[in-house]
Protein backbone atom coordinates (compact mmCIF):
# COMPACT_ATOMS: atom_id res chain seq x y z
CA UNK A 1 0.00 0.00 0.00
CA UNK A 2 2.08 3.17 -1.21
CA UNK A 3 0.81 6.50 0.94
CA UNK A 4 0.13 9.71 -0.66
CA UNK A 5 2.28 12.66 0.45
CA UNK A 6 1.13 16.47 0.23
CA UNK A 7 3.39 19.17 -0.41
CA UNK A 8 4.24 21.28 2.08
CA UNK A 9 3.85 25.23 1.76
CA UNK A 10 7.48 25.62 1.36
CA UNK A 11 8.07 22.36 -0.74
CA UNK A 12 8.54 19.45 1.83
CA UNK A 13 6.71 16.57 1.23
CA UNK A 14 4.73 14.84 3.95
CA UNK A 15 2.99 11.89 4.25
CA UNK A 16 -0.65 12.18 4.38
CA UNK A 17 -0.73 9.14 6.67
CA UNK A 18 1.15 8.77 9.66
CA UNK A 19 1.03 7.03 13.47
CA UNK A 20 0.14 9.05 16.45
CA UNK A 21 2.18 8.15 19.72
CA UNK A 22 -0.14 10.50 22.05
CA UNK A 23 -1.22 8.22 24.78
CA UNK A 24 1.75 5.36 24.08
CA UNK A 25 3.51 4.78 27.33
CA UNK A 26 7.57 5.43 27.22
CA UNK A 27 8.50 2.10 27.96
CA UNK A 28 6.42 0.70 25.45
CA UNK A 29 6.94 3.23 22.57
CA UNK A 30 9.78 1.92 20.69
CA UNK A 31 8.24 -1.57 20.60
CA UNK A 32 5.27 0.02 19.25
CA UNK A 33 6.84 2.48 17.10
CA UNK A 34 8.79 -0.41 15.31
CA UNK A 35 5.69 -2.72 14.90
CA UNK A 36 4.01 0.54 13.20
CA UNK A 37 6.88 0.51 10.71
CA UNK A 38 6.90 -3.06 10.06
CA UNK A 39 2.93 -2.28 9.34
CA UNK A 40 4.68 0.38 6.78
CA UNK A 41 3.97 3.88 8.20
CA UNK A 42 6.93 6.30 7.65
CA UNK A 43 5.67 9.27 9.54
CA UNK A 44 5.50 9.30 13.50
CA UNK A 45 3.62 12.19 15.13
CA UNK A 46 4.70 12.72 18.70
CA UNK A 47 5.31 15.48 20.89
CA UNK A 48 7.85 16.80 23.95
CA UNK A 49 4.15 16.54 26.05
CA UNK A 50 3.98 13.00 25.52
CA UNK A 51 7.40 11.94 27.26
CA UNK A 52 7.72 9.55 24.39
CA UNK A 53 10.56 11.25 22.06
CA UNK A 54 13.26 8.47 23.37
CA UNK A 55 11.39 5.70 22.13
CA UNK A 56 10.92 7.01 19.10
CA UNK A 57 14.29 7.77 18.57
CA UNK A 58 15.47 4.18 19.56
CA UNK A 59 12.82 2.88 17.33
CA UNK A 60 14.21 4.88 14.64
CA UNK A 61 17.88 4.00 15.52
CA UNK A 62 16.99 0.04 15.97
CA UNK A 63 14.39 0.24 12.63
CA UNK A 64 17.17 0.14 9.87
CA UNK A 65 15.64 2.56 7.86
CA UNK A 66 16.96 5.56 6.65
CA UNK A 67 16.70 8.72 8.48
CA UNK A 68 15.38 10.55 4.90
CA UNK A 69 12.73 7.51 4.80
CA UNK A 70 10.85 8.33 8.20
CA UNK A 71 8.57 11.85 8.62
CA UNK A 72 9.08 12.83 12.37
CA UNK A 73 7.09 15.73 14.10
CA UNK A 74 7.44 16.62 17.39
CA UNK A 75 5.72 19.64 19.38
CA UNK A 76 7.15 22.31 21.61
CA UNK A 77 5.76 21.93 25.25
CA UNK A 78 3.07 24.84 26.80
CA UNK A 79 5.56 25.49 29.37
CA UNK A 80 8.59 26.46 27.25
CA UNK A 81 7.65 29.98 26.89
CA UNK A 82 10.49 32.25 27.03
CA UNK A 83 13.33 31.95 23.33
CA UNK A 84 16.38 30.23 25.31
CA UNK A 85 13.98 27.55 27.06
CA UNK A 86 12.20 26.82 23.98
CA UNK A 87 15.11 26.40 21.87
CA UNK A 88 17.02 24.47 24.63
CA UNK A 89 13.80 22.05 24.51
CA UNK A 90 14.46 21.58 20.77
CA UNK A 91 17.89 20.30 21.00
CA UNK A 92 16.42 17.71 23.79
CA UNK A 93 13.83 16.75 21.98
CA UNK A 94 16.39 16.14 18.85
CA UNK A 95 18.91 14.22 21.26
CA UNK A 96 15.89 12.35 22.37
CA UNK A 97 15.15 11.33 19.25
CA UNK A 98 18.90 10.73 17.77
CA UNK A 99 18.65 13.36 14.84
CA UNK A 100 19.75 16.78 13.68
CA UNK A 101 16.52 17.48 12.69
CA UNK A 102 12.81 16.47 12.83
CA UNK A 103 10.65 16.94 9.41
CA UNK A 104 8.27 18.97 11.64
CA UNK A 105 8.40 21.00 14.53
CA UNK A 106 4.65 22.84 15.57
CA UNK A 107 3.99 24.89 18.81
CA UNK A 108 1.59 22.51 20.41
CA UNK A 109 -1.08 24.94 21.83
CA UNK A 110 -1.20 29.00 21.69
CA UNK A 111 -1.78 29.24 25.15
CA UNK A 112 -3.98 32.70 24.31
CA UNK A 113 -4.66 33.59 27.65
CA UNK A 114 -1.40 32.61 29.05
CA UNK A 115 1.28 34.22 27.06
CA UNK A 116 2.12 35.59 23.40
CA UNK A 117 2.32 32.81 20.95
CA UNK A 118 3.67 35.28 18.17
CA UNK A 119 6.87 35.25 20.54
CA UNK A 120 7.08 31.32 20.28
CA UNK A 121 6.69 31.34 16.53
CA UNK A 122 9.85 33.51 16.09
CA UNK A 123 11.36 31.05 18.32
CA UNK A 124 10.15 28.38 15.62
CA UNK A 125 11.82 30.76 12.88
CA UNK A 126 14.73 30.50 14.11
CA UNK A 127 14.86 26.33 14.57
CA UNK A 128 14.01 26.50 11.18
CA UNK A 129 16.60 29.16 9.84
CA UNK A 130 19.05 27.03 11.35
CA UNK A 131 18.15 23.92 10.10
CA UNK A 132 16.53 21.94 13.16
CA UNK A 133 13.28 21.14 11.29
CA UNK A 134 12.26 20.97 8.19
CA UNK A 135 9.06 22.62 7.97
CA UNK A 136 6.97 24.48 10.91
CA UNK A 137 3.52 24.96 11.88
CA UNK A 138 0.81 25.05 15.05
CA UNK A 139 -1.03 23.03 16.46
CA UNK A 140 -4.81 23.63 18.10
CA UNK A 141 -4.51 27.49 16.66
CA UNK A 142 -7.75 29.28 16.25
CA UNK A 143 -8.70 31.53 12.61
CA UNK A 144 -7.90 34.77 14.89
CA UNK A 145 -4.04 33.35 15.82
CA UNK A 146 -3.41 32.18 12.14
CA UNK A 147 -4.28 35.55 11.02
CA UNK A 148 -2.09 37.33 13.88
CA UNK A 149 0.99 34.93 12.63
CA UNK A 150 0.25 36.12 9.05
CA UNK A 151 0.00 40.13 10.06
CA UNK A 152 3.15 40.04 12.48
CA UNK A 153 5.75 36.94 11.04
CA UNK A 154 7.71 35.95 8.09
CA UNK A 155 7.47 32.59 7.92
CA UNK A 156 3.25 30.86 7.20
CA UNK A 157 2.88 27.66 9.08
CA UNK A 158 3.43 24.53 7.33
CA UNK A 159 1.01 23.13 9.18
CA UNK A 160 -1.99 23.59 11.86
CA UNK A 161 -2.84 20.04 13.76
CA UNK A 162 -6.27 20.55 15.40
CA UNK A 163 -8.98 18.18 16.32
CA UNK A 164 -11.21 16.90 13.44
CA UNK A 165 -13.59 13.67 13.31
CA UNK A 166 -16.90 13.48 12.43
CA UNK A 167 -18.49 15.21 15.36
CA UNK A 168 -16.05 18.15 14.95
CA UNK A 169 -15.66 19.24 11.61
CA UNK A 170 -13.78 22.37 12.75
CA UNK A 171 -14.81 23.98 9.05
CA UNK A 172 -13.33 27.18 10.39
CA UNK A 173 -10.14 26.74 11.38
CA UNK A 174 -9.97 24.19 8.03
CA UNK A 175 -11.06 27.16 6.21
CA UNK A 176 -8.57 29.36 7.56
CA UNK A 177 -5.96 27.50 7.22
CA UNK A 178 -7.07 26.65 3.56
CA UNK A 179 -7.21 30.33 3.14
CA UNK A 180 -3.44 30.84 3.89
CA UNK A 181 -2.00 27.48 2.59
CA UNK A 182 -1.57 25.71 5.52
CA UNK A 183 -2.32 21.86 5.32
CA UNK A 184 -4.98 20.81 8.10
CA UNK A 185 -3.58 17.61 10.11
CA UNK A 186 -7.15 16.33 12.19
CA UNK A 187 -6.04 15.05 16.16
CA UNK A 188 -8.21 12.47 17.46
CA UNK A 189 -9.25 11.28 13.85
CA UNK A 190 -11.42 8.60 15.13
CA UNK A 191 -12.26 10.87 18.68
CA UNK A 192 -10.44 7.82 20.36
CA UNK A 193 -12.99 5.59 19.13
CA UNK A 194 -16.07 7.36 19.89
CA UNK A 195 -17.49 7.50 16.77
CA UNK A 196 -17.09 4.13 15.45
CA UNK A 197 -20.93 3.27 16.74
CA UNK A 198 -22.42 5.92 15.20
CA UNK A 199 -25.04 4.21 12.91
CA UNK A 200 -24.19 6.25 9.59
CA UNK A 201 -20.60 4.74 9.73
CA UNK A 202 -21.64 1.47 10.83
CA UNK A 203 -23.58 1.75 7.64
CA UNK A 204 -21.51 2.79 5.56
CA UNK A 205 -18.84 0.78 6.28
CA UNK A 206 -21.10 -2.09 5.39
CA UNK A 207 -21.82 -1.04 2.17
CA UNK A 208 -18.46 -0.50 1.03
CA UNK A 209 -17.13 -3.70 3.04
CA UNK A 210 -14.76 -1.48 5.35
CA UNK A 211 -14.85 -1.12 9.10
CA UNK A 212 -15.92 1.98 10.98
CA UNK A 213 -12.46 3.31 11.78
CA UNK A 214 -11.46 2.76 7.72
CA UNK A 215 -14.00 4.57 6.71
CA UNK A 216 -13.73 7.64 8.93
CA UNK A 217 -9.94 7.91 8.16
CA UNK A 218 -10.83 7.63 4.72
CA UNK A 219 -13.23 10.24 4.95
CA UNK A 220 -10.32 12.38 6.24
CA UNK A 221 -7.81 11.82 3.56
CA UNK A 222 -10.69 12.86 0.96
CA UNK A 223 -10.96 15.79 2.56
CA UNK A 224 -7.20 16.16 2.21
CA UNK A 225 -6.27 16.48 5.56
CA UNK A 226 -3.47 14.69 7.33
CA UNK A 227 -4.39 11.71 9.26
CA UNK A 228 -1.79 9.79 12.41
CA UNK A 229 -4.60 7.39 14.07
CA UNK A 230 -2.56 5.81 17.19
CA UNK A 231 -3.47 2.29 18.18
CA UNK A 232 -1.08 -0.11 20.20
CA UNK A 233 -2.78 -2.93 18.73
CA UNK A 234 -0.88 -4.83 15.43
CA UNK A 235 -4.75 -5.49 13.96
CA UNK A 236 -5.97 -1.87 14.32
CA UNK A 237 -2.72 -0.71 12.86
CA UNK A 238 -2.94 -2.63 9.63
CA UNK A 239 -6.63 -1.99 9.83
CA UNK A 240 -5.95 2.14 10.14
CA UNK A 241 -3.06 1.81 7.22
CA UNK A 242 -5.36 0.19 4.60
CA UNK A 243 -7.04 3.40 3.39
CA UNK A 244 -5.89 3.97 -0.50
CA UNK A 245 -7.64 0.85 -2.57
CA UNK A 246 -11.17 2.22 -1.75
CA UNK A 247 -13.55 5.56 -2.64
CA UNK A 248 -16.00 6.81 -0.02
CA UNK A 249 -18.96 7.90 -2.55
CA UNK A 250 -19.90 11.84 -2.86
CA UNK A 251 -22.91 11.18 -0.80
CA UNK A 252 -21.35 8.72 1.81
CA UNK A 253 -18.90 11.78 2.40
CA UNK A 254 -21.94 14.36 2.64
CA UNK A 255 -23.23 11.79 5.59
CA UNK A 256 -20.59 11.83 7.31
CA UNK A 257 -19.93 15.35 7.20
CA UNK A 258 -23.67 15.70 8.34
CA UNK A 259 -22.79 14.02 11.54
CA UNK A 260 -21.17 17.13 12.62
CA UNK A 261 -21.98 18.15 16.47
CA UNK A 262 -19.57 20.78 17.25
CA UNK A 263 -18.40 18.23 19.83
CA UNK A 264 -14.73 18.42 20.85
CA UNK A 265 -12.79 15.13 23.00
CA UNK A 266 -9.98 17.70 23.69
CA UNK A 267 -9.44 21.03 25.25
CA UNK A 268 -10.66 24.64 23.46
CA UNK A 269 -7.75 26.32 22.66
CA UNK A 270 -9.56 29.74 23.46
CA UNK A 271 -9.47 28.86 26.91
CA UNK A 272 -7.11 25.89 27.66
CA UNK A 273 -3.74 27.35 29.61
CA UNK A 274 -1.89 24.05 30.75
CA UNK A 275 1.30 24.86 31.54
CA UNK A 276 3.31 22.27 33.04
CA UNK A 277 6.49 23.52 35.96
CA UNK A 278 9.65 22.79 33.48
N1 LIG B 1 -1.85 18.37 18.82
C1 LIG B 1 -2.63 17.94 19.78
O1 LIG B 1 -3.03 18.69 20.68
C2 LIG B 1 -3.07 16.52 19.77
C3 LIG B 1 -4.06 16.06 20.65
C4 LIG B 1 -4.44 14.72 20.60
C5 LIG B 1 -3.85 13.86 19.67
N2 LIG B 1 -2.87 14.32 18.84
C6 LIG B 1 -2.19 13.43 17.86
O2 LIG B 1 -3.17 12.70 17.13
C7 LIG B 1 -2.92 11.29 17.27
C8 LIG B 1 -4.21 10.51 17.20
O3 LIG B 1 -5.14 10.97 18.17
P1 LIG B 1 -5.55 10.15 19.48
O4 LIG B 1 -4.45 9.24 19.85
O5 LIG B 1 -6.00 11.14 20.49
O6 LIG B 1 -6.86 9.37 19.07
P2 LIG B 1 -7.35 8.46 17.85
O7 LIG B 1 -6.24 8.09 16.95
O8 LIG B 1 -8.58 9.12 17.29
O9 LIG B 1 -7.85 7.16 18.64
C9 LIG B 1 -6.99 6.33 19.37
C10 LIG B 1 -7.83 5.34 20.20
O10 LIG B 1 -8.64 4.57 19.33
C11 LIG B 1 -8.29 3.19 19.44
N3 LIG B 1 -8.25 2.68 18.05
C12 LIG B 1 -7.31 2.98 17.11
N4 LIG B 1 -7.62 2.37 15.95
C13 LIG B 1 -8.76 1.68 16.16
C14 LIG B 1 -9.56 0.86 15.33
N5 LIG B 1 -9.22 0.60 14.07
N6 LIG B 1 -10.70 0.31 15.85
C15 LIG B 1 -11.03 0.56 17.13
N7 LIG B 1 -10.31 1.34 17.97
C16 LIG B 1 -9.18 1.89 17.49
C17 LIG B 1 -6.95 3.13 20.13
O11 LIG B 1 -6.87 1.98 20.94
P3 LIG B 1 -5.55 1.05 21.13
O12 LIG B 1 -4.35 1.94 21.11
O13 LIG B 1 -5.80 0.43 22.47
O14 LIG B 1 -5.57 0.05 20.02
C18 LIG B 1 -7.01 4.38 21.00
O15 LIG B 1 -7.73 4.12 22.17
C19 LIG B 1 -2.22 11.23 18.64
O16 LIG B 1 -1.59 9.98 18.87
C20 LIG B 1 -1.29 12.40 18.54
O17 LIG B 1 -0.18 12.07 17.72
C21 LIG B 1 -2.47 15.62 18.88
Amino acid sequence: MTVPTLTLNNGVEIPQLGFGVFQVPPQDTKGVVLEAFEVGYRHIDTAQMYGNEAGVGAALAESGLSRDDVFVTTKLNNGFLEHDAALDAVKRSLDALGTDHVDLLLIHWPLPTVADYVARWRTLEQVYADGGARAIGVSNFQPAHLHRLRDETTVTPAVNQIEVHPYLRNDEARAAGQELGIVTEAWSPIAQGKVLDDPVLLRIAESVGRTPAQVTLRWHVQRGDVVFPKSVTRSRMEENFALFDFELSATDMADIGALDRHERTGPDPDVFDYVPAT
